[in-house]
């Protein structure tokens, strides 16, 4: 069993990851800390534990194996380096750090310490992605041409909100949203994407970052694809989409991009020989329906998470995978 202290308690780490722990019989919580004291208290007490206001003071008084890292993304850097410091392995929230070159550096020092290092891209574990992940290896849609991602949330002003924030946050709704995107399309198709454009704009709100985001990509083999994602459309409206036509048909997922294991994956495989001028053959043949496990996402990536450092031979592609995000997202923001 793999014993977790837990840094920003507050957040996600209280909605899912917390929840998570306690469900798996993998992990132990044995500490949090909180910026907010009020908010360490009440965490806490909620699973019995000691809380803390420093993480120093908190990783000096208890012993524990890992540390899970879930505070705005400009306080990771440090506070992942200072877990190392107390060699710790670390699941840190998505995405990364602020800039790529952070991002290497932490995970060099990982790789020379010989501890892990885990960033929460978890919508890879999800079982539909992972049936994707099947039928592309198995010929299901022949040749990849074409990928869509679209993902979105309703993200109005918020005064004093981080992520709002370029300096806080490094981003808008590409840095929060997008790097989702372009770890699963690149864990998809196991390849790199490697060219870039994008547009990002700040259409209905007025903070700094934007709400509003297009990048379209060319990967290592030659597939095309494009990123949609946006802070301004409701979430009732939200389809979290992720469609990837083929020469033999298509794999589209819809509600997959999220935080629960649900949504449904239509599979069609039709592969066609001659052109039909009257292209009247639309609707012939009904795709194959799957739907999510409804397992618990953050279980997964915990579960996985203890399985390496128990294993101690950690495999750091995942890691290096998630500086290349941070080298997409500078590339979006630098275009
Ligand atoms: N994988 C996912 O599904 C997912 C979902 C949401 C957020 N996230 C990521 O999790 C991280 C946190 O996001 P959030 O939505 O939980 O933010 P949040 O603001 O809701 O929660 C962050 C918590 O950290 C605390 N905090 C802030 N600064 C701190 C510091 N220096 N030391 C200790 N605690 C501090 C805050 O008080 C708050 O309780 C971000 O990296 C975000 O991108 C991931």
């Amino acid at each position: 069993m793999i014993r977790f202290a837990v840094i920003g308690a507050g957040g996600i780490a209280d909605r899912r990851t917390i929840p998570a722990m306690i469900k798996s019989p993998e992990c132990e919580l044995v500490a949090v800390m909180e910026q907010i004291e009020s908010v360490a208290k009440a965490v806490g007490e909620k699973y019995n534990v000691p809380y803390f206001l420093d993480e120093e003071e908190m990783l000096n008084s208890i012993e524990c194996d890992a540390v899970y890292i879930a505070t705005p993304v400009f306080c990771h850097y440090e506070q992942v380096m200072k877990a190392l410091a107390f060699n710790k392995h670390v699941l840190v929230e998505k995405p990364l750090c602020l800039s790529a070159d952070q991002g290497e550096q932490m995970v060099n020092a990982f790789k020379k310490a010989g501890k892990q290092l885990t960033v929460g891209y978890m919508m890879k574990y999800h079982s539909l992605h992972q049936k994707a992940k099947e039928l592309i290896a198995a010929d299901g849609i022949g040749e990849i041409v074409d990928i869509r991602a679209q993902f979105s949330c309703w993200y109005p002003d918020i005064e004093g909100a981080w992520r709002q924030n370029k300096k806080l946050g490094g981003g808008g709704a590409f840095m929060d949203l997008g790097v989702h995107c372009v770890e699963l399309i690149e864990d998809l198709l196991n390849e790199e994407m490697v060219e870039i454009k994008a547009l990002c704009n700040t259409r209905t709100f007025s903070y700094e970052v934007e709400d509003s985001a297009v990048m379209i990509f060319r990967t290592q083999s030659g597939i095309l694809g494009h990123i949609d994602v946006n802070f301004n459309i409701p979430d009732r409206a939200c389809q979290s989409k992720l469609e990837l036509y083929g020469t033999k048909g298509y794999i589209i997922c819809t509600g997959t991009l999220a935080q629960e294991e649900g949504g449904t994956l239509c599979h069609l495989y039709s592969p066609q020989e001659d052109y039909a001028a009257l292209q009247n053959d639309r609707a012939a043949q009904k795709p194959m329906e799957y739907e999510g496990e409804g397992s618990d996402l953050y279980q997964k990536q915990l579960e996985l998470f203890c399985a390496a450092v128990e294993s101690d031979t950690h495999d750091y592609s995942y890691t290096d995978r998630a500086v290349h995000v941070q080298r997409i997202v500078e590339k979006v923001y630098n275009n």
